[in-house]
C-alpha cells in the first residue's frame, strides 16, 4: 500500500507536507514546553510529566484514508486525516488536562477546531483521554499554511490503560476475549478511582503547603 506518487512533483509535495506537519508539530511541542515552564515557575509544579510527538507513517495514513473511503492522494490526506501530527501530553493529575487544555485554546494563533472529551464520557473500551483538534499557522517563505494538530491530554493512569489496551487490541486485531475486556473494564474503573483519590489527596497536600 502506498500513497499514490505519480510525477516527481508528487514527491515534492509530499516531502512538503510532512515538513510543514513538522513544523506544526514543533510549535504546539514549544507551546507546552514553555506553559509547563511557566507554571513551574509560578505554582511551583510541572502539570506536564512528559510529552510525546510523532507524525503518522505513510502505512497508517493509507489504511485511514482507506477505511474511511478515501482514494490515497496528498490532498485527500490533507483534508481527511487528522492526526498526520499528533502530540500527546501526559499529566499528573485530571484538573491538570483542563487547564493545560484551557491555556492552549486561549492562544490566540491557535484555532481549536474540535474537541473530544473521553473523560466525561468515556468509550465503550473505557478509554478515557482529552483530544483536542486544533490548528496551527505554519509561516514558510512564501505563504502561511493553517496546519491541524491532534493533541491528546491524559493523566499517567489514563496512559498505562490505553498503552495496554492498544497492546491488547494490536495483538488480537479488534477481537480480545471477552476476559480480557471485562478485565480492561475493571481496570478502567480503578484507574478512574486512583485519579481521583491522587487528586483528593494532592488537593489536600496545597491546602496545607498554602497554610489553610
Ligand atoms: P481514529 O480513531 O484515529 O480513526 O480517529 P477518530 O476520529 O475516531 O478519533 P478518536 O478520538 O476516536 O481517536 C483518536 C485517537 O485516540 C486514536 O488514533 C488513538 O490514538 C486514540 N484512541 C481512541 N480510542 C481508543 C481506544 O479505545 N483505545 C486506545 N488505546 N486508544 C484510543
Ligand atoms: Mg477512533
Amino acid at each position: 500500500m502506498e500513497l499514490r506518487i505519480e510525477r516527481d512533483s508528487d514527491v515534492d509535495n509530499w516531502k512538503e507536507v510532512i515538513l510543514i506537519y513538522n513544523a506544526a508539530l514543533k510549535q504546539i511541542y514549544m507551546k507546552l514546553e514553555i506553559l509547563n515552564d511557566e507554571f513551574q515557575h509560578v505554582h511551583r509544579y510541572n502539570p506536564i510529566e512528559h510529552i510525546k510527538s510523532r507524525i503518522k507513517t505513510s502505512e497508517s495514513i493509507v489504511k485511514k484514508l482507506k477505511r474511511n473511503g478515501y482514494e490515497s492522494t496528498i490532498k485527500n490526506m490533507v483534508q481527511h486525516v487528522n492526526d498526520i501530527a499528533g502530540i500527546r501530553v501526559i499529566c499528573s493529575f485530571t484538573s491538570d488536562i483542563y487547564q493545560i487544555a484551557e491555556m492552549i485554546s486561549h492562544q490566540t494563533d491557535i484555532r481549536v477546531l474540535g474537541v473530544k472529551d473521553y473523560i466525561v464520557q468515556p468509550k465503550e473500551s473505557g478509554y478515557k483521554s482529552y483530544h483536542m483538534l486544533v490548528s496551527v499557522p505554519v509561516y514558510l517563505s512564501d505563504r502561511i499554511v493553517d496546519t491541524k494538530v491532534e493533541i491528546q491530554i491524559r493523566t499517567v493512569a489514563m496512559d498505562f490503560w490505553a498503552s495496554l489496551e492498544h497492546k491488547i487490541h494490536y495483538k488480537f486485531e479488534g477481537n480480545a476475549p471477552a476476559h480480557f475486556q471485562e478485565e480492561l473494564a475493571e481496570c478502567a474503573k480503578m484507574v478512574s478511582e486512583l485519579d481521583s483519590k491522587m487528586l483528593s489527596l494532592n488537593n489536600e497536600i496545597l491546602k496545607i503547603e498554602n497554610g489553610e
